[in-house]
């Protein structure tokens, strides 16, 4: 596709009336500013992974009908695990105006983002704030400096800062918003700290991989967060920190087993979130792999499976649900204790999950409500 130079504002219109017509923009605010920022100047080259699994990168410039649309866009790569894997994306402008929305943002407010990332959420907010009012943090140094230069040929100059964002950006609070674009495992006490009267914040709680939702946490008088998940699904990319260590974790032996049984459990338990994010609380291991078992001669799966770093493994077979495990630690039972939770509960949604972040940083979850029956500390936090 030939485009010239002008031609992106009709894309990025017809991008934000897309999603005004799809109800996900409800203020003609956003929808002005979704209309107004280039977002091929953020993203000029976007990796995609061809259907043999390889990455292959592709000009923006060259498919602005791929940029101005409701699709994430990876757009770095880190390859220090020994293959390929994202490291920064754009994210889905979608789920980017659904976010924007839910923390109902007022003139004057000022926002603080935790994960500049291509600069483009900072460009949405800067378009509906002003520059002096937005503070956008990322731990990439490089990152930072490239959504600089991008944010200023788009016309847009906010604050940014390449730090660590578990930290917050102490030098500039209060904000009345925090929103991350990338995950953590429990939201920090810096961010409570750094919220003024009536300030709110909304992240992704993700306690391993695909175990968490959005949540949206409201400050109390008494300086703690409390609020609920969302109720639509979403997932951003794990928080990372300079000195993370990678955890490796052994393949799922194809032998017998010691333990076999069956179980009642929804197979594989990751496609139940609500599930799933109870057997986290439930005791699984936070770097817990799970994946499926293919069949080598027909190459269908026949099975999920759970691997733990201390060698324990979990086989379940997708037609008769019949678990095998082997192992010190036993995966599936912090699955089979959060069904039955779920079930006794009246198998609820995400709605009826909140979360409690006290002065302190302790984390609990908790059904129904703060105070209710169940409740849980997440550990660690
Ligand atoms: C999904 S991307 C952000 C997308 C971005 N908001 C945009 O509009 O393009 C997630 C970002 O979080 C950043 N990140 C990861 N760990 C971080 C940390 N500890 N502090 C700040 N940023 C972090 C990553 O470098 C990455 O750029």
């Amino acid at each position: 596709m030939t485009t010239t130079a002008s031609d992106w504002t009709k894309y990025a219109r017809g991008l934000a009336d897309l999603m005004q017509e799809r109800g996900d923009i409800v203020s003609p605010a956003w929808h002005a500013a979704v209309a107004g920022v280039p977002r091929h100047t953020f993203v000029q080259r976007a990796y995609e992974q061809d259907n043999t699994g390889q990455w292959m990168n592709w000009e923006t410039s060259e498919h602005w009908d791929r940029v101005y649309a409701t699709r994430t866009l990876v757009t770095a790569l880190d390859s220090r695990r020994g293959y390929p894997e994202p490291s920064s994306s754009s994210t889905n402008p979608e789920l980017m105006v659904r976010m924007l929305e839910m923390l109902d943002i007022h003139d004057g407010y000022r926002v603080l983002e935790i994960g500049t990332g291509t600069g483009y959420n900072a460009a949405l907010l800067s378009h509906r704030l002003g520059d002096a009012r937005v503070f956008s943090v990322d731990i990439d140094p490089e990152l930072v400096t490239l959504a600089g230069q991008r944010l200023s040929s788009a016309g847009f100059r906010p604050t940014l800062a390449a730090v660590d964002g578990q930290a917050g950006l102490p030098e500039h609070a209060p904000y009345d918003r925090i929103i991350s674009t990338c995950s953590v495992p429990a939201v920090p006490a810096s961010w409570a700290g750094q919220l003024a009267s009536g300030g709110a914040v909304l992240v992704d709680l993700k306690l391993a991989i695909s175990a968490g939702n959005l949540v949206h946490l409201h400050r109390q008088d008494d300086g703690a967060l409390e609020g609920r998940f969302a109720t639509r699904w979403a997932s951003f990319m794990a928080m990372r920190h300079e000195n993370d260590e990678s955890v490796s974790v052994p393949r799922v032996e194809e032998t017998d087993g010691g333990r076999s049984y069956t179980t009642a459990a929804p197979v594989p338990p990751w496609n139940s979130p609500v599930v799933w994010f109870l057997a986290q609380l439930g005791g699984l291991p936070r770097e817990v792999e799970f994946g499926v078992l293919l069949d080598p001669e027909t190459r269908q799966p026949y099975a999920a499976s759970l691997a733990a770093p201390d060698g324990s493994w979990t086989r379940v077979n997708l037609a008769d649900q019949t678990v095998t495990e082997a192992g010190s630690t036993s995966l599936w039972e912090p699955v089979e204790w959060a069904n039955r939770l779920w079930t006794e509960a009246s198998q609820p949604g995400w709605e009826r999950l909140g979360l409690t972040v006290d002065t302190h940083g302790e984390n609990t979850v908790w059904l129904d409500e703060p105070d209710g029956e169940h409740r849980w500390t997440i550990a660690g936090s």
